[in-house]
């Protein structure tokens, strides 16, 4: 059965600043450390692309706390929309999900939001190459779902890098998915610490393993090839890297990052000569809010500060929650992984790594 539901009540846009509240209907452990929580469909119905993520608010020791988790669903194929989330050890939101949720709780979340999407045609005759690690399946899930049932004539391979057999998650899931659309998703499973019994690839997804499942992509005789990367930090760098070196280019690699090592953040010196205090004009949702912001500060934080409530999931320069747009001024961006290269020669900012440089700043937030 083919689920649309971007159709309901379209012309009602989802405000991406303001919380909406979602009732838990299923909660299903896909691992000992992950756990899916599938929500009742609010009214109108949550509209999302496969691949997005929500922003989930909680209130945990007095204290708001956001974290964004992908949608492992697709609105093509799944009549519920649903999170999987994967406990990180000493993680303070991870583990309270893994912990304590069950059916009817309600959760506080921000609209779905994010770019690790694809654009379907029944036409295209591409072959994805997914690249995922651990809980960077998740987002990964809800795209393969898609891209089977809108695009018969493409096809899909995932490479998917575990520790353990019993930490695979969606190990069912995936299979029944092979089965069903045969000859159109391989999967190659590969594991760092297997059992005995284990006889898929063993080992870390090093730069050979790249290679081979690159260069098999690229001489499929698709049409196009389209990459995805989830995963951690330093598989990701690896994959772009060899991608890079077979000649992909950036235009049809996507990527998502859910953490990145924290860099160390710029001295106020570095960032401008002249280490003020500077006002920042935010142009949002029709209103015009000036606000100082000092240079300890990160744009986000001051306005924060201010009770102006600017938009925001990660505060990592991931998520592009926080995402603006320069009209004057210069900032300096800490972190700017969530966007592309497009978007930063477009003027795009991230508020949360961003530090004023120079100029009247004045920033759109769209
Ligand atoms: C766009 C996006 C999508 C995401 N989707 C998912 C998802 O589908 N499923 C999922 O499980 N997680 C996802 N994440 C990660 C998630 O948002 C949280 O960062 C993660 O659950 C840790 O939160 P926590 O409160 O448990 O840990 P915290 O208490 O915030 O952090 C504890 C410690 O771990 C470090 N840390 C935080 N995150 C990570 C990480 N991922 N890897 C290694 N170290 C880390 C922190 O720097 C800190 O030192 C996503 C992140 C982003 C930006
Ligand atoms: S809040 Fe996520 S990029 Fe700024």
């Amino acid at each position: 059965m083919l689920f649309n539901l971007f159709k309901k009540d379209k012309e009602k846009k989802d405000n991406p600043n303001q919380p909406i509240t979602l009732r838990i209907r299923e909660v299903v452990r896909e691992t000992p450390e992950a756990v899916t929580l599938y929500f009742e469909q609010p009214e109108p119905y949550l509209d999302y692309k496969p691949g997005q993520f929500l922003t989930i608010i909680l209130h945990l020791d007095g204290k708001e706390q956001r974290r964004s988790y992908s949608l492992c669903t697709s609105p093509f194929v799944d009549p519920f929309p649903g999170i999987t989330v994967k406990r990180l050890s000493g993680g303070l939101v991870s583990n309270y999900l893994n912990d304590h949720m069950h059916p009817g709780k309600k959760l506080s979340i921000l609209p779905p939001m994010g770019n690790f999407v694809a654009d379907y045609h029944s036409k295209h005759q591409y072959h994805y190459g997914m690249i995922a690690a651990g809980s960077g399946i998740t987002p990964i899930m809800g795209l393969i779902k898609s891209i089977l049932i809108n695009e018969p004539e493409s096809k899909v391979s995932l490479l998917y890098g575990n520790r353990r057999e019993d930490q695979i998650i969606f190990y069912h899931a995936l299979d029944e998915l092979s089965k069903k659309y045969q000859g159109r998703l391989q999967i190659v499973h590969q594991l760092t610490q297997p059992g005995p019994q284990w006889k898929g690839a063993k080992g870390r997804i090093v730069k050979d393993n790249l290679e081979n499942f690159i260069t098999q992509l690229e001489k499929s005789g698709a049409a196009d090839t389209r990459y995805f990367l989830c995963g951690p930090e330093g598989m990701m760098e690896l994959a772009k890297g060899t991608l890079e070196e077979t000649g992909v280019p950036n235009s049809r690699v996507v990527l998502e990052h859910f953490h990145l090592e924290k860099k160390e953040e710029s001295t106020a010196e570095e960032i401008t000569d002249t280490p003020i205090t500077q006002p920042v004009t935010v142009f949002l949702e029709g209103q015009a809010y000036t606000f100082d912001v000092s240079p300890d500060k990160t744009i986000l934080e001051a306005g924060l500060e201010e009770e102006i409530d600017m938009p925001y999931s990660c505060q990592s320069g991931l998520c592009t929650a926080c995402r603006g747009r320069l009209i004057s001024g210069e900032v300096h961006m800490d972190e700017d992984a969530g966007l592309s290269e497009n978007e930063i020669q477009d003027g795009y900012i991230l508020c949360c790594s961003s530090r004023p440089k120079g100029g009247e700043i004045k920033i759109n937030i769209e």
